[in-house]
């Protein structure tokens, strides 16, 4: 079992456990106590040696300390801010080769396009397993070390039987959170075959990927899959025990938005061109909006608009998307600076949004948040406050970062 940890003079503790007109659940001059990798306390620095170090003046006679807690490791966090781990609800690190020269050539105008996605294909497929798992471990430390302390990772670059069920057997390697992603585009062999290719994902291609799989996503989008055919796709996924996401409203107005709501999603992601009647399914709906400014950054498009869908009601995640075509970051801190900068979310927002929200997003209860019970996963900044997150982009502000109650 991890020893215990007590973490004090803590000067900003985001917890996640809203209180009035605080999403974020702040507590200033906070103590965390971290027990077998669970949080077991929180509450005001002042008060944690009377209750948990057994040091209480005021009744001297139960001033045993608890089991374990008389050894647990103190760290003085001078001050600074606690936030929960970051949850990236959306990337796609399991690809061989990179895209650099498309991000290149979108810098001086031209535009992004879904078709890219088959270079990726190509380069993964004739990467070794090996090959793919070094470079999932590199990208693994990446998030690791800038506070991400959950992730979820797609299939989508291998689009054969092979592929797909290697990429999702790899991402299970690193993540219980894994999703099947066969239908990213239609793959240059099956071009002028798509509904044969559709008919594969429902069928060899999800029993093979679904053992290593929780998730089934569909890029609903012109150029990759129509509604009718992620409608199918999604289904078949269901039947098959996985849950549904989506990639939608990427690139211009469509149906995706309102597909997700359609199937329960837990999320649809990237939310760039909304109309009313999106933006008032979503509100209607548990389906969380994941918005992905690393996109919008890497692929110079619009920024979604989140001020209107947090001021419309709807839960709002924010994620990196990393991938080589469209959002090549792992940076948590950096889509927060982006939600901020360009997007009309508050820090606060904006923090509770890359943790909390990505909770929501792939439906767990026990990270996103610091309080009794859930996962310790927290990111001592090197900063006084989270807003230091988007006040000072591009500074690795992470100083400690604890995941399942271990230091990392
Ligand atoms: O989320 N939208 C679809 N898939 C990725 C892009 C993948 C790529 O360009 O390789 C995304 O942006
Ligand atoms: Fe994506």
């Amino acid at each position: 079992m991890t020893p215990s940890t007590l973490i004090t003079n803590i000067g900003e503790l985001t917890t996640n456990v809203a209180a009035p007109g605080d999403p974020c659940g702040t507590i200033r001059d906070a103590a965390v106590l971290i027990e077998g990798g669970r949080i077991a306390w929180v509450g005001h620095a002042a008060d944690a040696e009377k209750h948990h170090l057994g040091r209480d003046t005021t009744q001297p006679t139960i001033s045993q300390p608890k089991s374990g807690l008389s050894s647990a490791a103190v760290v003085d966090a001078g001050r600074r801010a606690v936030i929960p781990g970051f949850v990236d609800s959306h990337t796609h690190l399991v690809f061989g080769g990179d895209r650099a020269d498309e991000f290149e050539a979108r810098m001086t105008g031209t535009p992004y396009a879904a078709g890219g996605i088959r270079r990726t294909v190509a380069a993964t497929r004739a990467a070794s397993d090996n090959e793919l798992r070094r470079r999932l471990a590199g990208f693994v430390a990446e998030l690791r070390a800038q506070g991400t302390t959950t992730f979820e990772v797609k299939t989508g670059y291998g689009l054969t039987v092979r592929d797909e069920a290697r990429l999702a057997r790899l991402a299970a390697e690193v993540t219980p959170e894994v999703t099947f992603l066969g239908a990213h585009v239609v793959p240059a062999e099956y071009a002028e075959r798509r509904a044969e290719y559709v008919d594969l994902v429902c069928a060899e291609m999800l029993h093979a990927c679904a053992p290593h799989a929780r998730w089934i996503d569909v890029f609903c989008e012109v150029g990759a899959f129509t509604p009718e055919e992620s409608l199918r796709i999604l289904g078949a996924g269901i039947a098959a025990g996985l849950l549904p996401r989506v990639h939608g409203n990427q690139l211009g107005f469509g149906a995706g938005v309102r597909l997700a709501v359609a199937v329960g999603a837990a999320s649809v992601d990237h939310c760039t061109y909304l109309d009313d009647e999106d933006v008032a399914a979503l509100a209607a709906s548990d389906t969380v909006a994941t918005l992905l400014p690393g996109v919008e950054f890497s692929t110079r498009q619009p920024y979604p608009d989140a001020r209107r869908l947090i001021d419309a009601g709807v839960t709002v995640a924010l994620a990196s998307d990393c991938n080589p075509g469209s959002s090549f970051t792992s940076s948590m801190p950096l889509m927060i600076a982006l939600a901020v900068r360009e997007m009309g979310m508050t820090t606060a927002e904006a923090v509770w949004a890359a943790t909390a929200g990505g909770a929501r997003a792939l439906r767990r209860d026990d990270v996103g948040g610091i309080a009794s019970g859930m996962r310790a996963d927290l990111v001592l900044l090197d900063a006084p406050t989270r807003t230091h997150l988007a006040y000072r982009p591009g500074v690795p502000l992470v100083h400690t970062v604890w995941r399942d109650g271990a230091p990392a």
